[in-house]
């Protein structure tokens, strides 16, 4: 957290990327090279992610979402295959899925997190004809219990893909979230912990995997050729093995993702000092309920959450604010909000599909129902953090209608 105490009168964001001097100076270094799309930039990215992570294999992607879709086609996922994931998640948790000819089947969440209920997908992985896979998801950065979930999908002969795209960096048990199921797709979007603007980065420990997802992320070509316009050594020879897509990540982005990587500790110690301060705020304000989180972490220096989101829960016990009006009463004063998630059983499409209907899932519905996401972002100063301490408090103790 950034120390000024400087007053702030202005509009306090919900999220907002921490760049300097030093992502402005990789940017340019990379226009004068000459070279922009994918390159070595891109491979030295991929170098250090993995050395971060402990992986021995990270590929950089274009989006989080591009990433899952790779990982499920690696896997050979496809028409008559199911994948179980969250309801409580965003839609490309899900869509990936769908784009592969495949069904969803959507695990509700446990009562008191944001994440898969073990119990729940235990139920599913019983009943679900053909499940292939997992997809489970780090909800705002608190990782999801893989030590239940990784068994039950083995005993299921099911994958375990990490949507990690939450879960930068925070461990899970003595691992990197991420990093413990079979593959790990991180994001690096705009409101992530460290960002490229868009991009994300696959993890896997399978060679295999790594090199099924790595042609089909550029065209299906069975190998690197990336440099085969400037260099003089390079081969213009490739073959197309497969229809593949084209989901690389321009070495521009990597140069930002290269320098934000460095600043990825710093950034998530800015992010647990705001989530402090907050905790020391709400905690026995009546009718809010402070964000889930693990109750033990085993060793000690680990990072036991990511903080992407800081979400609240209002009014869960009947007698609390109604999280619609709390939501307006913080923007009316300058606090900006979000909600995570809308959950996607009771999105149109899926909704529609899958003949689902809202109360289907209940803790997910209970959860969507009371939850509200704070500002937290590296370069929040404390006084912007106390700012918003004190409005929520304010609406809470006054009444979203200021009664
Ligand atoms: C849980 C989850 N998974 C996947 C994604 C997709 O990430 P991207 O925007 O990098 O494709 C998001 C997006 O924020 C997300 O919230």
């Amino acid at each position: 957290m950034n120390q000024s105490t400087e007053p702030s009168t202005a509009f306090i964001p919900f999220a907002k990327p921490s760049l300097g001097r030093e992502e402005e100076e990789a940017v340019l270094r990379i226009m004068r090279s000459g070279w922009l799309t994918t390159g070595a930039e891109t491979l030295a990215f991929e170098k250090e992610f993995a050395a971060f992570i402990g992986s021995p294999h990270a590929l950089a992607v274009n989006s989080a979402t591009s990433g899952l879709h790779l990982a499920l086609e690696a896997l050979g996922i496809g028409p008559g295959d199911t994948v179980i994931t969250s309801a409580y998640t965003f839609t490309s948790s899900a869509a990936v899925i769908l784009h592969l000819g495949a069904d969803v089947v959507f695990c509700d969440t446990a009562p008191d997190s944001y994440n898969m209920d073990p119990k729940a997908l235990e139920k599913l992985l019983a009943t679900t004809r053909n499940c292939r896979a997992i997809i489970t998801v780090h909800i705002g950065g608190l990782p999801c219990d893989l030590d239940a979930i990784l068994p039950l999908a083995a005993r299921y002969g099911c994958a375990v893909i990490e949507d990690a795209a939450h879960a930068f960096p925070v461990h899970s048990g003595t691992a990197w979230a991420g990093t413990r199921g079979t593959i790990g797709v991180y994001s690096f979007y705009a409101t992530k912990t460290i960002t490229t603007g868009e991009g994300g980065m696959i993890v896997t420990a399978d060679a295999k995997l790594a090199a099924r997802m790595s042609a089909m992320r550029m065209h299906g070509i069975d190998r690197e050729v990336w440099n085969r316009y400037t260099s003089k050594s390079a081969s213009w020879r490739y073959s197309v093995t497969e229809a593949g897509y084209k989901y690389n990540m321009p070495d521009i982005l990597a140069a930002i993702g290269r320098v934000q990587l460095g600043k990825a500790l710093r950034f998530a110690e800015e992010r647990t000092n705001i989530a402090k301060l907050y905790d020391e705020a709400f905690s026995g304000l009546p009718g809010l309920r402070l964000p889930p989180r693990l109750t033990a972490i085993s060793t000690a220096g680990n990072i036991g959450h990511a903080w992407h989101l800081y979400s609240l829960r209002v009014g869960m016990d009947g007698n609390g604010p109604d999280r619609d009006q709390f939501v307006e009463a913080l923007m009316q004063a300058g606090v900006g909000v979000s909600v995570h998630f809308i959950p996607l059983h009771i999105m149109p499409y899926y909704a529609d599909r899958y003949k689902l209907k809202p109360e289907d899932l209940p803790n997910t519905l209970n959860i969507f129902n009371h939850t509200l996401s704070l500002p937290i972002w590296q370069g929040m100063t404390t006084t912007q953090a106390s700012t918003v301490a004190t409005t929520v408090r304010r609406v809470a103790t006054e009444g979203a209608d200021g009664q």
